[in-house]
């Protein structure tokens, strides 16, 4: 199938494009670079540099090229910015969606996969978190996810597109030649893994004192290789589960004491620590109930163990110490 990756050049998109590509498709890319990696992009997949926001390039594009599917993950996806920026985070997030599903009415071209958040679960009740919890959004990103989750709610019915909505929980880990390169990094295994190569002097635990069995934070990592099959798998059912949304996560939560002993054990590293306190908005638990998703698409996450997924960012960090960095020569 031919298959437009938006935000190919950044981490999710890359990985997806990758394994995409190992299925038989043919991938194109579309990215601004704003965030993302020309180095990232797979070398078979067609690369269009371009935003959104501009109709005409992507007219261009779904004019030149017979465009079957649409995986959907360029966005803006920093929680704390979004509290900032709250109007870029809506006119990226959500207008520039709405004009690429407008671009695929006007190119026909019915379906479309979703990369929405467990951010739109907000502060969850329960743990594991199933898809019908309350969708509660505690920040502006997740408001941006979930509208955009209604939006495609109404134009599935008014235009009779097939979409599912993938929730990632906390994507993590890396495949031999892609991995995760976000600047500022504000996620937790890869900033382990630079104070592990000497590129930051400690590690911030960000709150001791939550309600859980060590006091810190609770969250679901998913290996990114995970999250590109289940790509695969809703892209190819999409008749069958359209209008659906899936949790991608584990199922199992660790604590952010337990991914530091991890990173501890894989790099051989002490990886010193600064206790801080806790950052606003910070849920103490985020697990997915990963149930639907296993029993609907017939997803298992193979590579989700916390340990497989650190000794797999660490051995891209390794050959990779500056990651997609122009600027720095990689490691040979
Ligand atoms: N990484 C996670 O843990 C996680 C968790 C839940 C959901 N998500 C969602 O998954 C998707 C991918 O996340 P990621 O971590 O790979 O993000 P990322 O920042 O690495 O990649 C996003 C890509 O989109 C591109 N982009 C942004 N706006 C664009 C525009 N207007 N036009 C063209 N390209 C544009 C960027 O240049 C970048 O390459 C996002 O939608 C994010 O909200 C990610």
């Amino acid at each position: 199938m031919n298959i437009l990756v938006t935000g190919g050049a950044g981490y999710v998109g890359s990985v997806c494009a990758e394994i995409l590509i190992t299925h038989g498709h043919a991938v194109f890319v579309f990215d601004n670079l704003s965030v993302g990696y020309r180095r990232a992009v797979p070398q078979s997949a067609v690369f269009f540099e371009g935003d959104l926001a501009d109709r005409q390039a992507l007219d261009r594009l779904f004019a030149a090229h017979q465009i079957e599917a649409v995986m959907h993950f360029a966005a803006f996806a920093l929680v704390e910015e979004s509290v900032r920026k709250p109007s870029a985070y809506y006119v990226n997030n959500v207008a520039n969606s709405i004009q690429l599903l407008d671009a695929m009415v006007r190119h026909r071209v019915k379906k479309l996969i979703f990369s929405s958040s467990a951010a739109i679960y907000g502060e969850p009740k329960i743990a594991p978190i199933p898809e019908e919890h309350q969708a509660a959004p505690i920040n502006p990103y997740g408001h941006t996810k979930l509208t955009f989750e209604r939006i495609l709610e109404d134009c599935g019915a008014a235009t009779g597109l097939q979409y599912a909505c993938l929730r990632y929980f906390n994507a993590a880990g890396a495949t031999r030649e892609r991995g995760e390169d976000h600047r500022p990094e504000t996620h937790l295994i890869p900033i382990l893994l630079q104070v592990a190569l000497g590129q930051r002097p400690n590690f911030p635990i960000n709150g001791t004192d939550y309600p859980t069995h060590d006091g810190t934070c609770i969250r679901d990592f998913v290996h990114v290789f995970d999250i590109a099959e289940a790509h695969v798998l809703a892209l190819d059912q999409l008749e069958r589960i359209s209008g659906h949304v899936f949790n991608i996560g584990s199922n199992r939560g660790h604590s952010v004491r337990e991914a530091l002993e991890t990173a501890r054990r894989v790099t051989g590293h002490p990886i010193p620590v600064v206790e801080a306190s806790r950052r606003p908005g910070d849920p103490a638990i985020l697990v997915a109930s990963s149930q639907k998703t296993e029993r609907v698409l017939g997803w298992r996450p193979q590579f989700s163990s916390l340990s497989t997924i650190v000794e797999s960012a660490w051995a891209w960090k390794q050959k990779f110490p500056f990651g997609y960095g122009e600027d720095r020569q990689a490691a040979p």
